[in-house]
């Protein structure tokens, strides 16, 4: 469960929640919970004592964030994880906290990430200490407290009396979970939420995806095309192709079997897939058109994912030899057929001009198209209905960590009839596990749907006979 942004006292924060080795910590995975079912997106930081009490998988299934366990580690993007979660959480709270951890901190000793991402904040620091009776009364403890509470500022939820682990009573157990999180509410109080995008947020954990395309077929465009000038020369685009290859891995992982129609790439090619080259815009979409129709007039696939940036023009009349150095050159230059909008003509029985001129496909393709846009995604609504797209992903290809050759990409995603979907900043890998729970569940509904179809049409053999 993640964050719902919708309800709740801590609705759109991002809560640090910092553990450390008390055998409290068992305690933890309910902390996440609670701290969501207030709304919160969680991220867990452990100390190295902390993860021998309580899994650190645990933790992560269920914050869908990478445990923060190792300060010297860095994430996959490059990014210092505790600095990230300090700049982005709205609080931190560190449920348990050890003696030991106590005593750390008090003196700025950033040797595991649970302090390192205390020190590095400015978020209000809440800290409910758990321990031995007699550890909480001694001295030491006590002026670690107070320094946490009168010199840094920081609520302190004070443990509670009762039994304790270790067999003896006293003031040292874990206050209840309920105080922790409502002395997370106050501390926060109406403070505007620090990092509402979830771009500059810790990064998703995605759950591995069942076989959910075991007997589909998928086919993914990916890579720019090529348009010739003279037989040496093209008009390209930056496209690289990682973003098709990252859906046609997903799919494959997923079950499919896959067909990868590569225009010009620079990442490698999957084995696992049938990879067709079309280069240019008409070597793509004689590709394309070759594959729409299987044996006997069926769809020749289940589902098209059109990642490929194809060009919107192309030269007129490309030279048939190397054009010469010479003056200036004039190209003249013609819009090339769109694609996307011809497989969703065909596939739907229309010719060119919308008329219904021959069979729709059986069964019907789920078609998925990408649309590149820079600085605003405003027209990418009107190209769905316009092609007669299941789904469409826009992407701004200016913005930092989007579009071509990065690892990463921020979409959004637009269905018939549903509000457009802004997606976090993702890997392009989860972007693709995203879109195609999307086609499973498309393809799923089509099937049922022509399920029901059939048990409904009442078989010739079985009508009354006609007087
Ligand atoms: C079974 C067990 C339970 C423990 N429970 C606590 C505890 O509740 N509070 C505490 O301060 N230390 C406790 N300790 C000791 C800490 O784990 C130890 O001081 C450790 O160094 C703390 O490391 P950390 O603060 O970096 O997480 C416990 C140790 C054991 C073996």
């Amino acid at each position: 469960m993640r964050g719902d942004a919708g309800a709740g006292r801590l609705a759109g924060r991002l809560i640090g929640l910092g553990v450390t080795g008390s055998i409290a910590a068992y305690k933890s995975p309910d902390l996440v919970r609670r701290l969501q079912a207030e709304g919160a997106d969680v991220q867990v930081c452990l100390t190295p004592s902390a993860a021998r009490f309580v899994a650190p998988l645990a933790l992560e299934a269920l914050s869908r964030h990478p445990v923060e366990q190792d300060v010297l580690a860095l994430l996959p993007d490059g990014r210092i994880g505790h600095i990230v979660l300090a700049d982005a959480a709205d609080a931190i709270v560190v449920a348990p906290a050890t003696a030991h951890w106590l005593g750390a901190m008090a003196n700025g000793l950033a040797g595991d990430t649970v302090t390192a991402a205390v020190l590095a904040t400015s978020a209000p620091v809440v800290v409910a200490p758990a321990m031995d009776g007699e550890m909480y009364a001694h001295p030491a403890t006590r002026a670690n407290v107070s320094r946490l509470r009168d010199g840094f500022g920081y609520t302190i939820v004070e443990p509670e009396a009762g039994s304790l682990a270790s067999g003896q009573s006293g003031v040292g157990r874990l206050a209840d979970l309920g105080m922790i999180v409502d002395a997370v509410v106050a501390a926060i109080g109406n403070r505007p939420i620090r990092a509402p995008d979830p771009g500059s947020r810790p990064p998703v954990v995605e759950t591995p995806r069942p076989a959910d395309l075991e007997g589909r077929h998928i086919v993914v465009t990916a890579g720019g095309t090529a348009e010739p000038i003279d037989p040496v020369r093209y008009i390209g685009n930056r496209s690289t192709g990682r973003m098709g290859v990252a859906i046609a891995e997903a799919a494959f992982a997923r079950g499919a079997r896959v067909t990868l129609i590569a225009g010009l790439t620079s990442v490698p090619l999957p084995a696992y897939a049938r990879v067709i080259r079309g280069e240019s815009t008409a070597q793509m979409r004689a590709a394309l058109l070759a594959t729409l129709s299987g044996p006997s007039g069926m769809a020749g696939f289940d589902a098209l994912v059109m990642a490929a940036a194809v060009a919107d023009f192309r030269p007129t009349r490309p030279a048939e030899s190397k054009l010469t150095r010479g003056g200036s050159l004039t190209l003249e230059l013609e819009p090339t057929p769109d694609l996307l909008a011809e497989v969703g003509r065909v596939s739907r029985g229309l010719d060119s001009e919308g008329a219904a001129t021959r069979r729709p496909l059986e069964p019907r393709p789920v078609l998925v198209g990408f649309a590149a846009e820079t600085g605003s995604l405003a027209r990418a609504a009107g190209k769905l209905h316009a092609k007669g797209l299941d789904l469409l992903v826009g992407n701004d290809v200016a913005e930092a960590g989007s579009g071509f050759g990065t690892d990463t990409n921020r979409v959004t995603l637009f269905a018939p009839d549903a509000e457009p979907e802004p997606w976090p900043l993702l890997s392009k890998r989860a972007v693709a596990d995203r879109l195609l729970d999307r086609v499973a569940a498309l393809l799923d509904e089509r099937d049922a749907a022509r399920q029901t179809a059939l048990m409904t049409t009442e078989p010739a053999d079985l009508r009354e006979p006609t007087r």
